[in-house]
C-alpha cells in the first residue's frame, strides 16, 4: 500500500486531481477503450472535484471517454433531492466537465428490485472491463462507502442498513437532524472496490485518525472495512496530515520517506 501525506486537504485534492488526470492520460481512452473511473461522494473529494473542474477548463485532462461509476446512494431520495448523491454529483461535479449523459453511472436509491438494480449494476462494470480506478473516502469507523463495520470483505453491490453513527454523521448535511437521513442506501460491496486494477482512499482532518491507524497499522478486519485495502496489489491513500495524528511516529516517517519526489 501508498500512503501519500500531504501538509492539508487543499494539496490532498491537488494530488488527488493530477493523480487522477495522469492516469486518465496515460490510458489514452478511446470510445471503445473507455477509462472506468469509480467516484464518492461526501466532503473529502469536493477539493478533488474542483481541481479536476480546473484542470478540464485548463484542457488538461478529457473526460470524452471516460465511464463513471459511482459508490453508493441513499434508498428513497429522489435524484433531485439536495442530498441525493446524484444531486450531488451532478452540481459538483458532473455538469462542469464533458463526461456524456450516457457514461455516468449511479445506483438508483428509488428502485422497487435492489437485488435487480445491484446485479445489474455489478453486470454493466464487469461487461466494461471492470474499473481502472476507484476512489473513495472513507467513514469515521473505518466504513468504505457504505460498507460499515462487520461487512464481507467480499461482499458485492448491495442494499445496507446504515448504522447510528454514519446517521449521525451524515445529520450534518441533513439540517443536524438524524431522522431525516435515510435508514439505507445502495452501495457497492468492498469486493467490488478491491476489483479496481488501483484503489485511491482520501482521508483529511483528525475524525478519519482512528480509521486510517486501523486501515494502515491494524490487520486486516471487517470491523475497519478501509483495512481490506491492504491486500490490494495498488491501494493508495492520500491524506493529509491531520489524519496521520493515530499513526506511529515511524510509520508517519517511513512514508514520507519513502514517497518523496514520487508521483
Ligand atoms: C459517507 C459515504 C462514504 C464517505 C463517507 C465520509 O458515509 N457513503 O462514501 O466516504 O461518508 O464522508 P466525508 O468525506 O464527508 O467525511
Amino acid at each position: 500500500m501508498r500512503v501519500i501525506i500531504k501538509d492539508n486537504y487543499d494539496t490532498v485534492a491537488k494530488w488527488a486531481a493530477s493523480y487522477v488526470t495522469y492516469k486518465i492520460n496515460a490510458y489514452k481512452p478511446t470510445p471503445t477503450k473507455p477509462f472506468v473511473l469509480g467516484l464518492p461522494t461526501g466532503s473529502t473529494p469536493l477539493g478533488m472535484y474542483e481541481e479536476l473542474i480546473k484542470l478540464y477548463k485548463a484542457q488538461k485532462v478529457s473526460f470524452e471517454n471516460v465511464v463513471t461509476f459511482n459508490m453508493d446512494e441513499y434508498v428513497g431520495l429522489m435524484p433531485s433531492h439536495p442530498q441525493s448523491y446524484h444531486y450531488f454529483m451532478q452540481e459538483n461535479f458532473f455538469k462542469y466537465i464533458n463526461l456524456k449523459p450516457q457514461n455516468i453511472h449511479l445506483l438508483n436509491g428509488m428502485t422497487k428490485d435492489f437485488a435487480k438494480e445491484c446485479s445489474e449494476y455489478e453486470r454493466t462494470m464487469r461487461k466494461l472491463g471492470g474499473v481502472n480506478l476507484f476512489i473513495g473516502g472513507v467513514g469515521e469507523d473505518g466504513h468504505i462507502a457504505f460498507n460499515e463495520p462487520f461487512s464481507s470483505l467480499t461482499s458485492r453491490t448491495r442494499v445496507k442498513t446504515l448504522t447510528e453513527s454514519t446517521i449521525k454523521a451524515n445529520s450534518r448535511f441533513f439540517d443536524n437532524d438524524v431522522s431525516k437521513v435515510p435508514t439505507m442506501a445502495l452501495t457497492v460491496g468492498v469486493g467490488t472496490i478491491m476489483d479496481a486494477q488501483e484503489v485511491m482512499i482520501l482521508a483529511t482532518g483528525k475524525k478519519k485518525a482512528e480509521a486510517l491507524k486501523h486501515g494502515i497499522e491494524e490487520g486486516v478486519s471487517h470491523m475497519w472495512t478501509i483495512s481490506e485495502l491492504q491486500r490490494h496489489p495498488h491501494g493508495i491513500i492520500v491524506c493529509d496530515k491531520e489524519a496521520t495524528a493515530s499513526l506511529e511516529k515511524s510509520t508517519v516517517e517511513y512514508f514520507l520517506d519513502i514517497e518523496r519526489g514520487k508521483f
